[in-house]
């Protein structure tokens, strides 16, 4: 089936068609809504979320732009909420049969596809994942003191490699124009300046509710990273689990070479309209790997853009 075909649900018809619309990539029909590009396949999703999501206390939504982190976010976080049902050194943990986004669901897919139901059908704490920006999130979200939000970002020139090399697993695309629509604030669930800020500002604001992570930190120190994310969750980690080594077998298990080698994500694909090989998710997960494709002028003009949208927010990259 040609996903670029597939029409949004006609519930919302009247309301998408007044938004306006680019074709992203020659390839890719985004909506602009509430201070951000939707790709076409979830604006229907977004905004049943908006309408239809019941949170539950203990619910932890994982955000992020698209190519920051998010696997790697999923498997921590998953790693760290399932602890007790299974050790991460455990033989049987699911994270060596599943693929990260198979533990997490990606709400803005479950609601496009109408498939909002299966939420109710997990366990409390519930682990989500959204794409939405912090302007798109329903109040009921947004200012729910039950409901976390754990945000994650990345050196904005990596993640238009990443999302570049993501893009080719489907589609042969040019890195240049990834690039020049970039900076012109057009990218999935971008500007990715909007994206940053919204949870930046919220981080700041409440940041009991929203931790604000960024990939380059988080490769520097996962362990420590996963320490912090168990006590922001609630869930610190007890001098025994310490003690055993439990937050560095959890960063072992969610490494990128453990990963690499489980089965499950060597095969198949995830997402429900746009389909990616659970393969495609795993690159080579460093930093700076932007040299290898932007000359020196290119990133002086996408960082002079950046620095331009986030001056004053007191956020750099
Ligand atoms: P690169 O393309 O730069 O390698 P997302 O999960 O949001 O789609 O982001 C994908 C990026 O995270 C890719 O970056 C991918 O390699 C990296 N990644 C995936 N799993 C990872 C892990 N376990 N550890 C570190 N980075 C990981």
């Amino acid at each position: 089936e040609d996903d670029d075909h597939i029409t949004p649900p006609t519930e919302y018809g009247d309301i998408i068609s007044t938004l306006p619309s680019i074709n992203y990539l020659g390839r890719w029909v985004h909506y602009q809504y509430q201070g951000g590009w939707v790709i076409h396949q979830r604006i229907p999703g977004v905004l049943s979320f908006q309408r239809r999501f019941t949170p539950r206390p203990g619910d932890v939504l994982l955000a992020s732009p698209p190519k920051c982190g998010t696997t790697w976010l999923k498997a921590l976080s998953f790693a760290t909420m399932a602890r007790a049902a299974y050790p991460p050194n455990s033989a049987e943990h699911p994270l060596l049969r599943l693929n990260p986004h198979e533990c997490v669901p990606l709400l803005d897919d479950l609601f496009s596809a109408g498939q909002h139901d299966k939420l109710e059908a997990l366990p409390s704490p519930r682990l989500m994942n959204t794409h939405m920006l912090h302007s798109q999130l329903p109040s009921s979200v947004a200012d729910n003191i039950d409901c976390k939000i754990v945000y994650i970002c990345r050196e904005p020139k990596d993640m238009l490699v990443s999302l570049w090399h993501f893009a080719q697993t489907i589609s042969p695309i040019k890195f240049t124009d990834v690039f020049e629509s970039a900076c012109e604030g057009k990218s999935t669930d971008g500007p990715i300046w909007n994206h940053i800020l919204g949870y930046w500002g919220a981080s700041k604001t409440s940041p009991e509710r929203v931790m604000f992570l960024r990939y380059e930190e988080m490769i520097l120190d996962p362990v420590d990273t996963v320490r912090h994310l168990a006590r922001f969750l609630g869930l610190p980690f007890t001098s025994a689990e310490e003690a055993a080594g439990v937050p560095a077998n959890i960063v072992k298990l969610c490494s990128m070479e453990t990963m690499k080698a489980v089965e499950a994500n060597n095969i198949g694909t995830s997402g429900i309209f746009l389909k990616f090989p659970h393969k495609s998710y795993f690159r080579k997960g460093v930093v700076g790997d932007w040299v290898n494709h932007m000359t020196p002028e290119m990133a002086r003009r996408f960082d002079s853009i950046v620095d331009d949208k986030i001056s004053g927010s007191g956020l750099s990259f």
